[in-house]
């Protein structure tokens, strides 16, 4: 049972136990159903693949929609117990989440106090500085702080965690221009991951030369939107993803990726995979959406793309 908490934000809690957020506001909810700590280590600890950093390494991160703040505690803790040193940067717009997140038992249940001291700190100050961690949330639109961001980086960044809300609902955070902004720092071998498969995203990255894999679907049909689902996100990299095991080790049933399907690729190429744009980095999602729908006309036209109602009946696609 969920309890009003404010007008635009309720609480939930996950099939796993732990603490989440309904937005109002985007008619969305903050992470699957199965619940936002499983999500945080199958789509974003996971393919991260932190035993790929010796110990002692520097690792860098983003995250772009710090939310709540679960990512990053999960990220502290995984990172103390390689030992590996963690500079974590977080953009988001609203206090409120991780306020309510800090103000909730569930929440701070499974974490260590000092991982809940630096998320007191991040919240109060914006920064935090504790023995092998750093970690400093940027307020306001991720557009913006995204552009501000490289200036005040130190070097290329290991990790991308992009975690808006969904393409349909918050075009803005996913538009050519802003996931431009967000993969430039990326280090050669570094990774860009998010939990959408949406072919705009998708040719979005396609576009901007990064090699793409698809993450396998963690658990079938669970998805903010309650959508099936045929993959669990995406994973992007200047550089190839041709095995999710540096050491090659793990059988093919435990892979976390995999190429792109032949369905994903023809779905790129369709009308769905028109990228949302964004030029000056100012527009509002009504905007957003309806200059793409405009530049989808032009590709049907003009045959520059196919009809993505075919390509869901060539594959029995259901329709969103
Ligand atoms: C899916 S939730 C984030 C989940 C988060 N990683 C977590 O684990 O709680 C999306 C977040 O995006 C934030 N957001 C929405 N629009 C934004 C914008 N333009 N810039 C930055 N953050 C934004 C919302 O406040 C919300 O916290």
């Amino acid at each position: 049972m969920a309890d009003e908490v404010g007008t635009e934000l309720v609480v939930r809690t996950g099939a796993d136990g732990s603490f989440s957020l309904w937005s109002a506001a985007f008619q969305e909810g903050f992470h699957s159903g199965r619940g936002a700590l499983r999500e945080a280590r199958e789509t974003f600890l996971a393919p991260s693949r932190l035993e790929r950093f010796p110990p002692g390494s520097l690792v860098r991160v983003v995250e772009v929609c710090a939310g709540t703040g679960g990512n990053v505690a999960l990220l502290l803790e995984a990172c103390a117990a390689r030992g590996l040193t963690l500079e974590w940067w977080g953009l988001e717009l609203d206090r409120r989440p991780l306020a309510l997140a800090l103000a909730s038992e569930a929440f701070r249940r499974p974490w260590q106090p000092s991982t809940l001291t630096a998320l007191s700190e991040l919240l109060a100050r914006g920064h935090w500085h504790g023995e092998g961690a750093t970690a400093r949330l940027l307020w306001g639109d991720a557009r913006q702080t995204m552009r501000d961001l490289p200036r005040a980086l130190p070097g290329p960044v290991d990790l991308v965690w992009h975690d808006a809300f969904s393409p349909r609902r918050c075009p803005q955070l996913w538009t050519l221009e802003h996931l431009q902004a967000t993969t430039a720092p990326l280090a050669p071998e570094g990774r860009w991951i998010s939990y959408s498969a949406a072919a705009a995203v998708r040719d979005s990255l396609r576009q901007l030369g990064l090699h793409l894999v698809a993450l396998e679907v963690a658990a079938p049909g669970e998805h903010p939107t309650g959508r099936t689902l045929w993959s669990g996100g995406t994973v992007a990299s200047p550089s190839p993803l041709a095995s999710d095991s540096p050491a090659g080790d793990r059988p093919a049933a435990q892979s976390l990726w995999r190429e792109l399907s032949l369905m994903e690729r023809e779905h790129l190429r369709s009308a769905a995979g028109e990228p949302y744009r964004d030029p000056d980095g100012t527009d509002d999602a009504a905007t957003i959406l309806a200059r793409r729908s405009q530049a989808q006309r032009a590709a049907l036209a003009s045959g520059a793309r196919g009809c993505s109602g075919a390509w869901r009946r060539r594959w029995g696609v259901e329709r969103r």
